[in-house]
């Protein structure tokens, strides 16, 4: 049995964590920490556990083996590597972390401390993905030549636990990132990981068109990020991520190659779709990928819990991670300096 706490108690928190923790059967979920100390202690009444008063009572306790990290961006690093420090396994939410330097020191730490790193990119394990990307390593669709990939919805403010104009996903000292760390990290993730390759140019601009603070002022984060990437293997292709997009969620892909197309999540009931260039069209009703209005199962703590028991590695691991985040601040070194950016 794997003892389990949560710090953090938000929403991310509260509609994938705590519930797949409560839904997996090797699991105790024995405790809660959130800044916000009434959060923390609601919630342990409602599904048992205690609440701590500190971060650090929390992981002085022994009878902890994992924490889930699930508070805003800036802390991530520094509440992981104390956990690593302390001996639990980590699952820490995306963005990694706010540096590049950050994600790099978490990853050493998790290794001299030969405790699991995990991060939540749960766009990885999606089964259309974990198909596509396995008919992409097939040859289904010939040589990749491009993509589009697009996240885009109408912003967080009303996600928070904490809602509102004035969110902490509108703050540059809590998020350091705007759209870009909220949904451009999971393209500029997936695309990496769909194709098995890696984004060795950038060139990106981003854009604040319309999000506000209460008193009207524009947010000093950005809410559009339009992003280039170049691939190793020579692909080119778009990451469009935005928090502007007022009629339905985008959450798709479509990947352009030598011998047909491939159309993920454009369509709500074939979520994979390919296009031959000899015309034959084949349709997989496979999934429904998690949209902030319907949290289907993620599988990211069922990935955390497995790669603690077996021992062994998960699409998830820091190690892995910390590559896609290279491609996430290229972009932002690109759109500060208006320039290409080499990775
Ligand atoms: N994987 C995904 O698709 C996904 C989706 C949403 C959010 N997230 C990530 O999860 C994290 C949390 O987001 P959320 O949507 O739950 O936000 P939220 O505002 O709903 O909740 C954040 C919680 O963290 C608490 N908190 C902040 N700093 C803390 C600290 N230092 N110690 C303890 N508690 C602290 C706040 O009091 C709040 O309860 C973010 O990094 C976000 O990017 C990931």
């Amino acid at each position: 049995m794997v003892k389990a706490a949560i710090i953090g108690c938000g929403k991310i928190a509260q509609v994938r964590h705590i519930p797949e923790y409560l839904e997996h059967q090797a699991v105790n979920l024995v405790g809660f920490y959130d800044l916000n100390e009434k959060r923390a202690e609601e919630l342990a009444e409602k599904y048992g556990g205690k609440a701590y008063g500190s971060v650090e009572e929390l992981l002085a306790d022994p009878q902890i083996d994992a924490v889930s990290i699930c508070t805003a961006n800036h802390t991530h690093a520094e509440l992981t590597i104390k956990a690593l420090k302390a001996g639990k396994h980590v699952l820490c939410e995306k963005p990694m972390a706010i540096t590049l330097e950050e994600c790099q020191r978490m990853v050493e730490c998790a290794e001299e401390n030969h405790r699991k790193l995990l991060i939540g990119q749960n766009q990885r394990l999606t089964r259309t993905h974990q198909m596509a990307r396995k008919l992409i390593a097939d040859g289904e669709i010939g040589n990749v030549l491009s993509f589009q990939t697009s996240f885009q919805h109408s912003g967080p403010e009303s996600w928070s636990v904490d809602a509102g104009k004035n969110t902490w996903f509108f703050q540059k000292k809590a998020a350091a990132m705007g759209v870009m760390g909220d949904l451009g990290i999971h393209k500029t993730d997936l695309i990496q990981y769909l194709l098995d390759d890696q984004i060795v140019e950038v060139t990106a601009e981003f854009s604040t068109l319309d999000k506000c603070y209460e008193n009207g002022e524009k947010i000093d984060v950005e809410d559009q990020a339009l992003c280039i990437y170049q691939m190793k293997h020579g692909a080119v292709g778009t990451m469009r991520a935005s928090w502007v997009c007022y009629g339905q969620e985008d959450n798709s892909t479509i990947i352009y190659g030598s011998d047909g197309v491939m159309k993920i999540y454009c369509d709500p009931r074939y979520s994979l779709q390919i296009e031959k260039k000899d015309g034959e069209h084949i349709l997989y009703e496979i999934d429904k990928i998690q949209t902030n209005a319907d949290q289907t199962s993620s599988g990211v703590i069922t990935e955390f819990i497995r790669s603690i028991e077996e021992d062994t590695a998960s699409v998830l691991d820091g190690k892995q991670i910390v590559n896609s985040m290279k491609g996430v601040f290229a972009a932002i070194q690109s759109n500060q300096l208006h320039i290409k950016v080499m990775v």
